[in-house]
């Protein structure tokens, strides 16, 4: 009796050793903004669900701020296989040839994240996803940062406030026509470059969203802060395809679940995440706030409205048309 239960106890050490000594799958999850952001937060608890629900057999690596790649660099490293995930912005995937993308920045395109998701989540985010494929890469979701604001050292209050400031952008085509209708100067430039760009007068101003203008510390060098709302950013999660495919089938089943559950997350803690930012900002007391009128709102629309003419031979007249279909509204 004894003996078959140390023999019974012998197979389950031996068992438990070969499990133990399984080299988990590393996937590494690169992206450029702080971890205290709604895109940071959101890595790290997909990080959290996946390492858990794999039980070890698979470790996310998460590597924030562009300590592992600035933005042009992951994109081609993911492509290398030299990391396996990463979210980049929507406005960022023209240089790899996917311009449609850009139709996320398109000015005052969307009012709101309820509009806005009523493309990522039908036929027109799902059209995108599949554009990435020919690049070897797979799109497993969208995740929302969400609405810009404007900054600069001078207060931007009409169109005609921006003439001739140089304004840094994201590498997109229809943000660079976005600041060209309202007269300023785009550079493109990486994300991880603003803060001393702005600090060094490289440029003037930037657009980004409150979260991540805190975050980088940007109002600390910009004396006026606009509240615009005129562009949303927002983020593919993305993966080597072929890395993704080669997956043991219930592993990728499992990371799937993850990801559901930590798009639902992200999604969830955008909104209040930029707001908290916004109050920071307020507090922190470098920036002035700067609210437009109904009045100025329609000058800036006005400014822009023919950005979304000009971007349809890049992005597609049809697919504009399908955006403005979904949400019901057009600028
Ligand atoms: C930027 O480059 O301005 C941002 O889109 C960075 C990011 O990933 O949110």
């Amino acid at each position: 009796m004894k003996l078959r239960y140390l023999i019974a106890g012998l197979c389950l050490s031996a068992v438990a050793l070969s499990a133990g000594a399984e080299t988990p799958i590393v996937i590494k999850f690169s992206h450029v903004v702080a971890s205290d952001t709604p895109k940071g937060k959101a890595a790290d608890y997909f990080k959290k669900l996946a390492e858990e629900r794999t039980q070890g057999r698979v470790k996310i690596e998460v590597y924030p701020n562009s300590q592992l790649y600035k933005d042009k660099e992951e994109l081609e490293a993911l492509q290398l296989g030299s990391v396996q995930m990463l979210a980049p912005s929507l406005a960022k995937f023209g240089p790899l040839g996917v311009k449609e993308f850009e139709l996320f920045d398109l000015p005052y395109i969307f009012d709101n994240y309820t509009d806005l998701h009523k493309v990522t989540d039908g036929p027109v985010g799902k059209q995108l996803m599949s554009k990435l494929e020919s690049k070897g890469i797979k799109g497993l979701a969208y995740w929302d940062n969400g609405f810009k604001v404007m900054t600069d050292n001078k207060p931007l209050r009409v169109p005609a406030d921006f003439r001739g400031h140089k304004m840094r952008i994201q590498s997109s085509k229809v943000l660079d026509a976005q600041f060209r209708a309202l007269g300023a100067i785009p550079q493109v430039m990486a994300f991880s470059e603003v803060y001393q760009a702005l600090q060094t007068g490289v440029v003037d101003g930037t657009e980004n969203t409150p979260s991540n203008i805190y975050t980088q510390r940007m109002n600390e060098v910009q004396k006026y802060l606009t509240l615009s709302d005129h562009g949303y950013i927002g983020y593919a999660v993305i993966v080597n395809k072929k890395f993704w495919d080669g997956l043991p089938a219930d592993i990728r089943d499992t990371l799937e679940g993850a990801m559901h559950d930590a798009t639902q997350y992200a999604n969830d803690i955008a909104k209040k995440e930029n707001d908290d930012a916004m109050a920071s900002i307020k507090a922190a007391g470098k920036t002035e706030i700067i609210t437009l009128t109904p009045a100025q709102k329609d000058e800036w629309k006005k400014a822009m409205a023919r950005v979304h003419l000009q971007q349809e031979s890049r992005i597609g007249k049809e697919l504009i048309g399908e955006v403005y279909q979904t949400t019901g509204k057009r600028l």
